[in-house]
Order: structure tokens, then sequence, then C-alpha cells
């Protein structure tokens, strides 16, 4: 399986800003998705012409209804996004999401045929306190949806996101070996076929290593992806 390079835009990106996404789509590069704002969903699922997947950075767990600014997973895919991210540390933070709204998320994601990319991950108190695969071990519990089928997994420590800030390869192979356990003893065989991204100041610089190490199959990139030039720069150095 070719590494997966997934950007995160954030609250991040304008109509002018389309053209990174056409640049990324006609750049030739395999296995790169975009998670645009929801305002500029559907003119990069235009201008990438399924070169590059385009998805959603969040969607709420019902189809429709009285829910006032949200966007539900069936309204994604209706514009021709193919994914969904959902339990974003940042959603969990400043939306006080928990697992079961996660879950909720991810099983509203699959319904609507979407491919869901569930994030997980401790905080800097956490990993001091030794509490790193107790609390992924919790989050998976709390989240995982009951079928393995569309499901995506990105490892992404809340105290690495946006700082500069990096696991050791050692222990970004640990956590994600962690996380593999987890995912098989729920799902069976099954479980083996779960991709696991590392998310949290990936950029060209870093990228290869941690691409390289064991059971990383891909990346989920928020800073570093706004640019064509630099998601770019990380998709070519996948091994
Ligand atoms: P970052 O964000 O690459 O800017 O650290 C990653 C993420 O939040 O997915």
């Amino acid at each position: 399986m070719p590494a997966l390079i997934v950007g995160n835009w954030k609250m991040n990106g304008l109509g002018e800003d389309i053209a990174e996404i056409a640049a990324m789509a006609g750049s030739g590069a395999r296995s790169v998705w975009i998670a645009p704002p929801f305002t500029l969903v559907d003119r990069a699922v235009i201008v990438s012409a399924g070169a590059v997947k385009i998805g959603g950075q969040d969607c709420h767990a019902k189809d429709k209804g009285a829910h006032t600014g949200c966007v539900s997973a069936a309204m994604l895919a209706d514009l021709g996004a193919t994914f969904v991210i959902v339990g974003h540390s940042e959603r969990r933070r400043d939306n006080g999401e928990g697992d079961a709204d996660v879950r909720a998320k991810v099983t509203a994601g699959r319904s609507a045929g979407l491919e869901v990319i569930l994030c997980i991950g401790e905080t800097r108190e956490q990993r001091d306190a030794g509490d790193t695969n107790a609390v992924l071990t919790a989050q998976l519990a709390g989240s995982l949806p009951d079928e393995a089928e569309g499901l995506i997994i990105a490892y992404e420590p809340v105290w690495a996101i946006g700082t500069g800030l990096v696991p050791t390869l050692d222990d970004v192979a640990a956590a994600h070996a962690h996380i593999r356990g987890r995912l098989v003893a729920r799902y069976g065989a099954a479980g083996h076929g779960i991709r696991i991204l590392y998310g949290g100041s990936v950029t060209p610089a870093n990228a290869a290593d941690l691409l390289g190490v064991a059971d990383v199959g891909g990346v989920l990139v928020g800073g570093a992806s706004l640019t064509a030039q630099s998601l770019l720069a990380i998709a070519a150095a996948a091994p």
C-alpha cells in the first residue's frame, strides 16, 4: 500500500487557495487527500477531478435536522467528498467532543459511504505520567465502530500538533504497535488491514523518517499541507 498523505487545512483557505489543490491534483502524486474547510469542499472536488480525494474535517452525527451551523456526513458525500476526519483533538478541546460523540460521528460517516479517519492521541501530561497506552486504549474502546471497513486511525499526540515537537521514532513505533494490537483484539484479522496514520508537526524535513517507521501507513498533516509545494514534498518523501 502506498503511504497515504492527508492534508487537514483546519480553518484556513479562501477561494484563491483552491489553486493549491489544483496544483496538487495536477502533480500526478498518488494517495494525496485534502480536507479543506467546508466552504471549499465543493470547489475542491471540482478542481481535483478525482486526482486528489476531498473530505470534511468533521461531521454531525445525524443526517439532517435542527442543528444550526452543522454539516452532516450525507451533505459531504452529496458534494463528492469521499472521507471525513472525526475526533480531531481540536474538536475534542474546542467543542467538548467525547469518545461517544466521536463514535456516533464515525458511524454517521460510514453510513454516508465515507471513509473515516478517527483521530486519537495523548496529551503531554498523559505521556509524562506514563499513561499513553491507557489513553489510546480507552479512546479506541469508546469510539471504534462495529465494523473495520472504511476505517483509518490517525495517531496524533496532542502535544505534537502545531508545536514543531515530534515524538521519537521509537515512541511513534510503540504507539502504532499498541494501536495495532487493540485493532486486532477488536476486529480479528480485519484489524491488520486498518491503516494507521501519524500526525503532529509533520514537515518535508521529517516525513521520510516518520513514514519509514513500522506500521506508519501515512501522515495527517496540518500546517505543512497548506501549499502544494510543501505537501508534495512530503508525498515525495514517502518510501
Ligand atoms: P500540524 O497538525 O501538522 O500542523 O501539527 C496536524 C493535525 O492537527 O492534524
